[in-house]
């Protein structure tokens, strides 16, 4: 049973590893727990050690790779009646190995882009996700890019910076200082697109449109955090 004063947080997995470690270090300062991984019976044994630092601990049994599955845990969660204070976001796994586009790679010949964006060399406050998910795919497409050299495959990832499409509306950032400022040239979708290609058939690994997005891109990469978050958040909020 968790208790009303206790604050209370929730590791997912917790089973094992670093994630039963840091539920360790949350019951040794006050918390209670709710653990979530696939497999119960590590996390039972980890509530009943919990019970020495005070801990009142839940245990839910959690696929996260499922589709719903956070969900799932959430609505557990709430059905008991309780609140999280922490979240310790932790389960996940790795696979080593090549990854491969079989067909291209045994007909020794094929070419493949990814479109990420400039988004992708920095984080993004007030678009989070939508960074994050353009440097995972300038991240993925540079290692496959570079784990497929000798095949006859090539990847292109190609980052474009602001584009005249209907991208700025969809995204509701058609008012944001990034889009107006009279500093920026916005690109045709025509010369990214003719920039991509030229890339593409070069087999390029990174094709970033025009000298501007290059220099911000650049900055992007290098600036220290404390500094470009700002900036970026910045130019995320209206004028
Ligand atoms: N160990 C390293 O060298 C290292 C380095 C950098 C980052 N990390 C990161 O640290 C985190 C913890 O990894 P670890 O090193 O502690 O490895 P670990 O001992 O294998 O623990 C992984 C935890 O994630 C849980 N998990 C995996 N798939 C899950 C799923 N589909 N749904 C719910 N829970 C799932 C596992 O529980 P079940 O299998 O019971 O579900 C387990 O509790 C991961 O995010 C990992 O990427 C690890």
């Amino acid at each position: 049973m968790t208790s009303p004063t206790r604050p209370l947080a929730l590791v997912t997995g917790a089973s094992s590893g670093i994630g039963a470690d840091l539920a360790r270090e949350l019951a040794r300062d006050g918390h209670d727990l709710v653990l979530a991984a696939r497999t119960v019976a590590p996390m039972e044994n980890l509530a009943a050690e919990l019970t020495a630092y005070g801990a009142g601990t839940v245990v839910i049994a959690a696929d996260l790779s499922q589709p719903g599955g956070a969900a799932e845990l959430v609505s557990a969660i709430e059905a008991r009646g309780l609140t999280v204070d922490v979240l310790v976001n932790n389960a996940g796994l790795g696979a080593v190995g090549r990854f491969d586009l079989p067909g291209m790679v045994a007909r020794r010949h094929g070419k493949v882009m990814l479109v990420a964006s400039t988004a992708a060399f920095q984080p993004g406050p007030r678009m989070a996700v939508y960074f994050a998910t353009k440097a995972y795919v300038l991240s993925f497409g540079e290692a496959i890019a570079y784990e497929l050299r000798g095949t006859g495959v090539t990847v292109t990832v190609l980052c474009p910076g602001p584009t005249a499409t209907n991208f700025a509306q969809i995204a509701g950032m058609s008012e944001l200082t990034f889009f107006n400022s009279a500093a920026r040239q916005v690109m045709s979708a025509a010369a990214v697109a003719r920039l991509g290609y030229r890339g593409l058939k070069a087999g390029r690994r990174v094709v970033i449109t025009g000298l501007l997005n290059r220099i911000v891109a650049l900055g992007g990469r290098f600036a220290p955090h404390p500094i470009s978050l700002p900036v970026t958040k910045a130019l995320m909020s209206r004028r």
